[in-house]
């Protein structure tokens, strides 16, 4: 089933995401229905916040993006990024391996907004699959930059927050729009 967006301006992307304490037929469902949502709005990668449940869980598939690459080692070893795709991360932690570097984000939370935003291209990921079962991994590029967008959205954190004060303000009515338009249509939603 294809679920809802929360967009910005729905005060669920600001909570901080409860962490998974096990894998029940609830959250694999939930599951189920964040890929069908993320490949209906075709985005790359979702967060359980996105549809409005604040709880440490992301789903990712870069295969569609293939102008943007990435790198994957799994057990020391270099692999193909495709090979674990889609993945599912629950309460997953990110060690940054590297320096922060420039690229193009978006956001299904912001349709039509975009903006050059400044992540380390390394970093270690650490997090429970979707069965729960511990994976770990090293990964760059488009999949570290989805996996990173992805997991501050189970903090609150939206890749606004990490525009410099430049693009932000020059993105400030594209935003007070899209949050007044989110937040008069949870008003009215309420009221019926
Ligand atoms: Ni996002």
């Amino acid at each position: 089933m294809i679920l809802p967006l929360a967009y910005y301006g729905n005060p669920v992307l600001r909570e901080k995401g409860a962490s998974v304490e096990a894998v029940t037929s609830e959250i694999d469902q939930l599951v189920e229905d964040m890929f069908e949502t993320m490949e209906g709005f075709r985005g790359i990668g979702l967060a359980a916040h996105q549809v409005g449940k604040p709880i440490q869980l992301t789903v990712i598939d870069i295969r569609t993006a293939e102008d943007r690459p990435s790198t994957l080692e799994l057990g020391g070893k270099e692999a193909d990024p495709h090979s674990i795709m889609p993945i599912v991360l629950i309460n997953p932690s990110i060690t940054p391996l590297n320096d922060p570097i420039q690229g193009p984000e978006g956001c299904l939370s912001f349709p039509e907004i975009f903006g050059e935003i400044s992540r380390p291209d390394k970093v270690r990921v650490k997090a429970l699959d979707r069965h729960g079962k511990p994976i770990e991994f090293v990964c760059s590029g488009l999949l570290s930059r989805a996996i990173q967008h992805e997991a501050d959205h189970l903090h609150g954190v939206l890749f606004i927050d990490r525009m410099d004060r430049a693009t932000k303000s020059g993105l400030r009515d594209e935003l007070e729009l899209l949050q007044d338009k989110t937040k008069s249509a949870i008003a009215n939603d309420s009221a019926s």
